[in-house]
């Protein structure tokens, strides 16, 4: 009986002697390899999201993968067992190409305002220098990279480093995601998996992104890496085993309390990242704050200057894991809050990471009905963060779910729009995931505000970070209470953060010198040991305004 393959969206009838691999590469879709089909590499994953007892068995090339994931080049179709009617594989390549990343910073102190470059390579004469020493003999341009290395996904920047012009820029979704979707498993898969897969697959794709830009890879001299601490560490090649552990501090953490380094900021040459750079070029890992609050959380404090800043500012990144950064130049407080993936839609019925097909935006009219924009115009087929924020504030706003995140009508689903897989709805169950999501974002933002003595009225500006603040309603995040109830004109979607960050800090040596100390000012709070912890947490699992408790100035 016939199958259809459907990869990237793209559909044929599904030949048995061809793999996944050469399938695609016949319908024109571009499949990452560096082994040319021999099982080696890695890069060739597909996640397969229907079908999967349609394929050949695993080989022992894919012993490293789990779940649905499997390598295209080892991978050929066969028909399910007993199967009597057509049969439909649809699977996908870890480069979705209409994956919203978000890769520009926007509203910053400094927008409009050029950075005195001050890059640590620097050329004399035909000798280009790092930091003063000679690393190559050339007259050609000398080039950097930036990059934020997120858990879900990767954002990359070419700068010309004597002119500081952007020449390109590129994302795509971390290919490690064979390893799990979120912190905790990937630092459980690179445990049990010796080998360093993990960073040797991220280190594939990165290449090909590299050599893809209309530059000479050996003219790029200098790197600035930054993201979470289990993202930099891994790639630096560091054991994470002791991040996923209670207290949670990376390696780089111990050895600078036990003495053995000043900095938690990491260096390799580019001939040891496995990169195609100059193979003298500095890798540079920027510092991270704590095992959850990372190079990327720093990141963020470097593009906010808030080393030079007066007013009170906050910065909260919400995800998996909320970083939260609170103060100015004289004072500043981090914390991270263990929010889990509800607002990306992990652990939800129809929810879906930003991707076509998600809802994106909800309104309910006044007859109503719900109103609802789809991300690329196509079929709805399942829920992002920012649609979830929007039906939840619209739910409450028009009484058909209360504070408590019960549904008015005893049905204990709402269904949202028709489309395939029995549509996308909403179930009172995924409510309760997004209120102890909501729950320990709130926890946070009281424990960090009260341990500093402010009110929530004492910031001058409130920075949403990352994809999800970007896409965010600041009038439904008011709503449900997953942001503190400001004037929403302080508050800012500010986009990505952390690329801005790694930028300045490898345009400017000068700058990444203070990235290196205002680090080492930040007080850490841990939310786990606050004595009210708890009581913070109930209180923020409720769907309505966070009012500040009152603080002991
Ligand atoms: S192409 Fe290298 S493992 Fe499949």
């Amino acid at each position: 009986m016939a199958v259809t393959l459907i990869i990237n969206g793209q559909s044929t009838e599904a030949n048995a002697a061809l793999s996944l691999f050469d399938q695609a590469e016949a319908m024109g879709i571009d499949v990452p390899t560096s082994c040319r089909k021999q099982g080696k590499c890695k890069e060739c994953m597909v996640e397969v999201v229907e079908g999967l007892d349609a394929l050949t068995p695993m080989t022992e090339a894919e012993r490293h993968l789990k779940g649905n994931f499997r390598l295209s080049c080892q991978t050929f179709v066969t028909g399910s067992r007993g199967q009597t009617s057509p049969g439909i594989v649809r699977c996908h390549t870890m480069r979705r190409g209409h994956m919203v990343i978000e890769r520009q910073a926007y509203g910053l102190p400094a927008d409009g305002q050029a950075l005195a470059l001050d890059p640590a390579v620097t050329r004399d004469g035909d000798r280009i220098l790092i930091d003063g020493v000679e690393v190559e003999r050339s007259t050609g341009p000398i080039h950097g990279i930036a990059m934020d290395l997120g858990t879900t996904t990767v954002v990359v920047r070419l700068l010309d480093l004597e002119s500081g012009e952007l020449i390109a820029d590129t994302s795509f979704e971390n290919p490690q995601r064979f390893g799990g979707s979120e912190i905790m498993s990937r630092i459980a898969y690179d445990t049990s998996h010796p080998g360093r897969l993990l960073m040797r697959t991220l280190a594939g794709y990165l290449s090909h992104a590299i050599e893809k830009f209309p530059v000479d890879p050996k003219t790029i001299y200098e790197m600035v890496v930054v993201g979470n601490s289990t993202m930099r560490d891994l790639f630096f090649r560091q054991n994470v085993y002791s991040i996923g552990q209670t207290p949670y501090r990376s390696i780089t953490e111990i050895e600078m309390a036990e003495g053995k380094r000043t900095t938690t900021s990491l260096q390799e040459s580019g001939l040891r990242s496995l990169l195609p750079i100059h193979p003298k070029a500095r890798v540079y890992g920027a510092p991270i704050i704590s095992g959850h609050v990372g190079a990327d959380a720093a990141a963020c404090m470097l593009a906010a200057d808030l080393a030079h800043e007066e007013r009170l500012i906050a910065i909260m990144d919400i995800g998996t894991n909320t970083e939260l950064v609170v103060g100015n130049k004289d004072r500043i407080l981090a914390a991270s809050c263990p929010a889990g993936p509800a607002f990306e839609g992990g652990a939800i019925a129809c929810g879906m990471p930003a991707l076509d097909g998600a809802v994106e935006d909800v309104v309910i009219d006044e007859n109503g009905q719900f109103r609802i924009r789809v991300i690329g115009d196509v079929q709805p087929e399942g829920i992002c963060g920012s649609g979830l924020v929007d039906l939840l504030s619209e739910l409450l706003r028009t009484g058909r779910m209360n504070e408590r995140g019960r549904f008015e009508d005893d049905l204990h689903r709402i269904d949202l729009a028709q489309g395939a897989n029995g549509g996308v709805y909403l179930l009172e169950s995924d409510v309760n995931e997004l209120a102890q999501a909501k729950g320990a974002n709130v926890a946070g933002l009281h424990v960090v505000f009260s341990t500093y003595g402010i009110d929530f009225d004492d910031i001058g500006v409130f920075y949403l970070a990352g994809g999800f603040g970007r896409h965010l309603k600041v009038e439904s995040s008011l709503r449900i209470g997953l942001v503190p109830s400001l004037a929403p004109e302080r508050f800012v979607r500010a986009g990505n953060l952390a690329i801005e960050g790694a930028t300045i800090a490898l345009l400017s040596k000068t700058k990444r010198q203070e990235l290196e100390e205002l680090v080492k000012r930040v007080e850490h709070c841990r939310l786990e040991t606050h004595p009210n912890f708890f009581d913070f947490f109930v209180e923020g699992c409720q769907f309505k305004t966070v009012e500040p408790i009152p603080c002991a100035r």
